[in-house]
C-alpha cells in the first residue's frame, strides 16, 4: 500500500467535535496497551504519526486520521485499564458506543487482541455488541513477535475459540516486524472501497 498522505485531523469527544463524514471511515478498538496506536502508525509507515505509550490508557479521546485524501482512520482510546482514572473509564463507553451507533460514514472496525492474553470480559462485550450492529470487523492479533511460532498458533487456537471464530479468520501481527500488515490491508481496502 502506498501511502502518499496520512495527517492527523483532529480529536473528539462529542459527535459535533468530529470531521465532516464525508470520507469512508474505519476504527480501530481494543483494550488498553493492546497496540492500537503501533498499529496504525506501521500500516501508515509512519513512526510517530501517532502517540503510542509503555503506559496503558495513552489515547483518551477518538483521534482522526486522514489517509491519502481518501479514508479517515479513527483511533479510539482503549478499555479494560484499571488504572485510568475512573472520570476517563466512564467517559470511555459513551464516547466509543455513541460514535459507533451513530457515526454514518463508518465502513466497519479493526479489532485488536493481545496473542499473550485471554479474551476479557470486556472484549466479549464489546463484541456481543459489534455483532449485534452487523458493524463488518477485521480481528487483529497483536504482539505476535511475544511469542515463538507454535505458542503463537496455540493462542489464536484459543481466542478464536472463546469468540467463536476459526483461527484463519484471525490477522496475526506484530507492529515490530510488520508480520500481518498486507493481509490487515487487503481487508481494509475490501471495506474502504465497497
Ligand atoms: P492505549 O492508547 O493506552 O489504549 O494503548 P494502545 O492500544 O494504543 O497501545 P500502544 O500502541 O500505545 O502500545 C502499547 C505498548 O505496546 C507500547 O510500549 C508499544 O511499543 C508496545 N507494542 C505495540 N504493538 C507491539 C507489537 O506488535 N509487538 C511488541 N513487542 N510490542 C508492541
Ligand atoms: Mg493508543
Amino acid at each position: 500500500m502506498i501511502i502518499r498522505s496520512a495527517k492527523f485531523v483532529c480529536s473528539a469527544v462529542t459527535p459535533e467535535q468530529y470531521p465532516p463524514d464525508d470520507l469512508p471511515e474505519v476504527a480501530f478498538a481494543g483494550r488498553s496497551n493492546v497496540g492500537k496506536s503501533s498499529l496504525i502508525n506501521k500500516i501508515l509507515n509512519r513512526k510517530k504519526l501517532v502517540r503510542t505509550s509503555k503506559t496503558p490508557g495513552r489515547t483518551q479521546l477518538l483521534n482522526f486520521f486522514e489517509i491519502n485524501e481518501l479514508w479517515r482512520f479513527v483511533d479510539l482510546p482503549g478499555y479494560g485499564y484499571a488504572k485510568v482514572p475512573v472520570e476517563v473509564q466512564k467517559r470511555w463507553r459513551p464516547m466509543v458506543e455513541n460514535y459507533l451507533a451513530t457515526r454514518v460514514n463508518l465502513r466497519g472496525m479493526v479489532w485488536l487482541l493481545d496473542i499473550r492474553r485471554e479474551v476479557s470480559k470486556e472484549d466479549l462485550t464489546l463484541w456481543d455488541w459489534l455483532r449485534s450492529k452487523q458493524l463488518t470487523v477485521v480481528i487483529v492479533i497483536t504482539k505476535a513477535d511475544k511469542l515463538s511460532k507454535n505458542k503463537r498458533n496455540k493462542q489464536a487456537a484459543s481466542i478464536a475459540k472463546s469468540l467463536g471464530m476459526k483461527a484463519r479468520e484471525l490477522i496475526q501481527f506484530s507492529a515490530i516486524s510488520g508480520e500481518g500488515r498486507d493481509e490487515i490491508w487487503q481487508r481494509l481496502l475490501r471495506i474502504l472501497e465497497s
